[in-house]
């Protein structure tokens, strides 16, 4: 949710902390700030708003000093304004946090009745006076530890003092953060993505844990206060460094990009020349699953809402699947047979971790499919399936949707295969089918310009709807997620069958209406839902392969898509729904990496 950045070295450290910062805004956007230790003063600069307006302020007056901490954020107690901005600061200490202090209310007036005066409306600020008290009597080390313990909630920090003149410090409980060693300087970070561009050599905080960093070392500390050691994982350098290249913004590129995407993600797991599935160590036999419980977050959610579709069609597996903030709390019967999947393309979502953290204190087993493998999920899962999407900086998820979905389609086929609930013959016939799709994604990406011709429709809709039923039902669902998350249109997606329960009061004429219509089984009652729409004035934008003249007609826009087998159809519904709410989003100037609210990894529940 919120980004943080801190880095001790032996040159002037404001410029590399912007631009981590400028690589973290993805989290959050809403303000930033940045402090360094010049002279023995802690200089704190922030500001509303994106980094750049924070650039202005040091072209102005730069900030000085070798070491320095930074953040970005994504505001959860206090307005987005400069006196909330992080870092928050005393004349003793200078801090920056993500996550939710859960106390801090009691904390707060705590230490007012000790005579301390709070700035701000944050629950961060709590942090800085608590350890500027401690250190009135205490080391360094007791000081941190004592802190941290008086904390109920999640955070990650990033913390410097006046009195030490060459540390950097950084604690973890519940919101990821990374180490990053160079030469002759150290770093922290939200995540690694951050730090790729000063090294590739990170170490990972897990929960309890905190650290000192000097420019020579870094000391690691456990939530016992030992001393303790941690792995050091050299980053791949394939995806260092990811711009726009010629695109506009980074969701075109990642929408364009699908088609290699998905190429590379059936390299990764498909063996052709033996027709197999490279997915094995699954933590439990296959044989001996008894359900499969999918769990996730927003479009996550929705790769499991499709995965679930699959696993009914193709296995003999009991299914379920789970909206994570929903799942945590809910009292959810665990068992060892059942097999527990959290898809997260961040790896970092604190609902999707908490439910996983759940299933983890029940041992049962869980498999995490992300696309960061060196995330807080991808760690605490028994087992995990990267999607392989590289890097996906746009706030709305676009290919990591397509990579999660066709991971999850994979692992079901392998299960499938496993247990020998499919014919040998329909298998080999699927992983056709499925090796087929990069060039069947690429033709639908080449009919871009059609749908930008019929996003005008949207651009004034009080609201609008997107109806599918089966495999077109999540999709649907899908589709009205991206549209509300960029462009700000009231959209809801149904099971095309609901509508007349109710949801058809809501058409009126010319109300634009997207229809998902498969050939596939439910193809014809979907076009009788379709009807319904029409005769009450919808203007309906249908999706589909079907390629007969007869219904075209009546309806708004026919999308027609190449020619497929209808248990793929996920893939390729999914382009067209993506570059509508794209176009609709770019018609009404909205911002399209990162629409308003919004954070690629949401990390405070
Ligand atoms: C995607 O378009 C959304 N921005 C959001 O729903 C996202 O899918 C959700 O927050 C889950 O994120 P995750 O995949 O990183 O866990």
């Amino acid at each position: 949710m919120c980004g943080i950045v801190g880095i001790v070295s032996n040159k002037s450290v404001s410029s590399s902390i912007i631009n981590a910062l400028k690589k973290l805004e993805y989290r959050g956007y809403d303000s930033a700030g940045i402090s360094t230790l010049n002279n023995g003063f802690i200089d704190e600069k922030k500001c509303s708003g994106r980094v750049e307006n924070l650039e202005k302020i040091l072209f102005q007056n730069p900030s000085v000093g070798d070491l320095g901490i930074g953040h970005v954020r994504w505001a959860t107690h206090g307005v987005p304004n400069q006196i909330n901005a992080h870092p928050h600061s005393t004349d003793q200490v200078s801090v920056v946090h993500n996550g939710i202090i859960e106390n801090s209310d009691k904390l707060k007036k705590e230490y007012e009745a000790k005579g301390y005066k709070f700035k701000s409306q944050t629950d961060t600020e709590v942090i800085t006076i608590i350890l500027t008290d401690f250190l009135k009597n205490e080391n360094l080390v007791d000081s941190v530890y004592k802190t941290l313990n008086k904390l109920i909630g999640s955070f990650a920090l990033g913390v410097i003092f006046k009195n030490y003149n060459d540390l950097v410090v950084g604690a973890r409980r519940g919101s990821p953060l990374a180490v990053g060693y160079g030469h002759n300087e150290n770093f922290i970070g939200s995540d690694s993505y951050a730090l790729k561009t000063m090294t590739n050599k990170i170490s990972y905080l897990d929960d309890g844990d905190f650290c000192l960093l000097s420019k020579e070392k870094v000391e690691f500390y456990n939530s016992d206060k030992k001393k303790i050691n941690k792995e050091v994982f050299e980053l791949s350098n394939e995806d260092n460094v990811v711009d726009k290249g010629d695109f506009k913004d980074f969701m075109s590129k990642e929408i364009d990009e699908q088609n290699l995407t998905t190429k590379k993600c059936l390299n990764e797991y498909l063996d052709k020349s033996r027709n197999e599935i490279n997915i094995y160590n699954i933590p439990i036999d296959p044989n001996q699953i008894k359900k499969i419980r999918l769990i996730g977050c927003g479009t996550a959610y929705h790769s499991c809402l499709m995965a679930k579709y699959w696993i009914e069609e193709f296995t003999s597996i009991d299914v379920e699947s789970d909206i994570a903030s929903e799942f945590r709390y809910r009292n959810v019967k665990l068992n060892k047979d059942d097999l527990y999947i959290f898809v997260s393309q961040s790896g970092e979502t604190a609902d999707t971790y908490a439910a996983l953290e759940k299933c983890k204190k029940n041992n049962v087993k869980t498999c995490g499919i992300v696309n960061v493998v060196e995330s807080s999920i991808a760690r605490l899962s028994d087992f995990v399936l990267p999607i392989h999407a590289g890097p996906e900086i746009g706030v709305a998820s676009t290919k990591a949707f397509i990579g999660q979905m066709l991971v999850l389609l994979l692992l079901t086929l392998k299960i499938s295969k496993d247990r020998k609930d499919i014919d040998p013959n329909v298998f080999k016939k699927l992983i056709d089918d499925i090796i087929n799709l990069p060039d069947l994604i690429k033709e639908t990406l080449s009919k871009q310009k059609e749908i930008q011709e019929i996003a005008r429709d949207f651009i004034n809709a009080k609201g609008t709807m997107y109806l599918g039923r089966g495999y077109s039902y999540p999709i649907a669902m899908e589709g009205a997620l991206k549209l509300k998350e960029l462009s700000y249109i009231h959209a809801e997606g149904y099971a095309a069958g609901e509508m007349k329960h109710g949801p058809l009061a809501l058409i009126e004429d010319g109300m634009p209406i997207v229809v998902l219509a498969p050939k596939d089984r439910y193809f014809e009652k979907t076009i009788s839902n379709m009807q319904e729409v029409i005769a009450r004035g919808g203007k309906v934008l249908m999706i589909t392969n079907d390629k007969s003249k007869t219904l075209s007609e009546n309806i708004r826009f026919k999308f027609e898509l190449p020619d497929f087998q209808s248990h793929i159809s996920a893939f390729l519904l999914t382009i067209p729904i993506q570059f509508l709410a794209y176009h609709v989003a770019l018609l009404k100037n909205c911002d399209i990496d990162k629409p308003r609210n919004l954070a690629k990894s949401v990390t405070v529940e």
